[in-house]
């Protein structure tokens, strides 16, 4: 186990209550994905981790030790990506990475080959010598991701790394924290409350409300907790109601009605009749089908009674 959070409790000011008796865990080459609205607890349980925080109560483990944020041999093996990009405009990428890599004990030849082979990884190996602060948001960010990978972290904690950026970028950090991953065995901690994200490439999902884990497993094993999970919409020309008799006797059909031109199929999970209901309404000219698989969405809805969205802040 690399890293392992028990019944945590932490009160910022004695006050607001920020973990819940939280419980996390990641594996070594594991993507965990931490996935909550504003406010849920994701950077104040990653901080944790980090040992940049004290918490009041319960088990925070790393490497098999407890954190206490002293001990300079876990910090070593861990890179984080803070959520608020942490570079110097003034300095050049390529000097950004010399004073990151120094910061982290990194010096002479090594430090140079690390440089060379980061900036390869985050596409920047010919804007080296520019500033950051022509860079783009997104280009700013790589830049920052690389410079918590210059010291070939065993744990690397990314905190929103794609909020903000432009679509290509954002493409890029994924692929790469998916073959990083992959590639090098690295645990990989992910926070963000972009569900397909999240969805995209985690092996396993935490999601957090309220500084407690409400529900977490892989995403096909979240999905399979809500209830009736596939949706599927067709649309005919002069429906009738009758119809819906013979879509209701089929097996792993949970409901259907119609709405003006559409009928509306709720089906058990992982049933596979969009034949039979195509089928059953061939009398009728069909305009349209629509087949809606649940994602996390529908999770965190069923689990919280809220969208993810409408408790975004921003
Ligand atoms: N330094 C602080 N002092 C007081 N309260 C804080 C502090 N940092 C966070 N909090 C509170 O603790 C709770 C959890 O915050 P945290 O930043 O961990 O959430 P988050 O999931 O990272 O949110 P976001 O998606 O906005 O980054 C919130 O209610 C927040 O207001
Ligand atoms: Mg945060």
């Amino acid at each position: 186990m690399f890293a392992r959070m028990k019944d945590v409790i932490k009160r910022y000011n004695g006050k607001r209550l920020a973990l819940d008796h939280l419980d996390l865990e990641i594996k070594k080459g594991e993507v965990v994905g931490l996935l909550g609205p504003n406010g849920a607890g994701k950077t104040t349980a990653i901080n944790a981790i980090v040992g940049l925080l004290d918490v009041d109560s319960g088990l925070v483990e790393v490497f098999g030790e407890q954190q206490n944020g002293s001990n300079r041999r876990v910090r070593s093996r861990i890179g984080l990506v803070t959520q608020e990009v942490t570079v110097y405009d003034t300095l050049s990428a390529y000097e950004n990475l010399l004073f990151f890599g120094k910061l982290y004990g990194l010096k002479g030849e090594r430090l140079k080959r690390r440089i060379e082979e980061v900036a390869v990884l985050i596409g920047l190996k010919d804007r080296l010598n520019e500033i950051p602060k022509k860079y783009s948001g997104g280009m700013k960010r790589r830049l920052n991701i690389g410079c918590a990978l210059l010291h070939e972290p065993e744990l690397i904690i990314m905190d929103e790394p794609t909020v903000g950026i432009d679509p290509q970028s954002r493409n890029y950090i994924l692929e790469f924290v998916k073959q990083l991953a992959r590639d090098t065995e690295t645990a990989i901690i992910y926070t963000s409350h972009y569900i397909e994200e999240v969805q995209a490439i985690s092996d396993r999902v935490y999601i957090i409300d309220e500084g407690h884990i409400i529900a977490k497993g892989t995403v096909p094993e979240l999905i399979r907790k809500v209830q009736g999970d596939q949706h599927v919409a067709i649309d005919v020309k002069q429906p009738e109601e009758e119809a819906l008799q013979t879509l209701r006797a089929l097996p792993d059909v949970k409901e259907a009605r119609l709405d003006k031109q559409t009928f509306r199929i709720n089906l058990h999970a992982g049933a596979d009749l969009l034949d039979k209901l195509i089928a059953t309404l061939s009398p009728y000219t069909i305009t349209n089908v629509q087949n809606e698989h649940a994602s996390l969405e529908d999770v965190f809805l069923m689990l919280t009674g809220k969208t993810l969205r409408d408790s975004e802040v921003s």
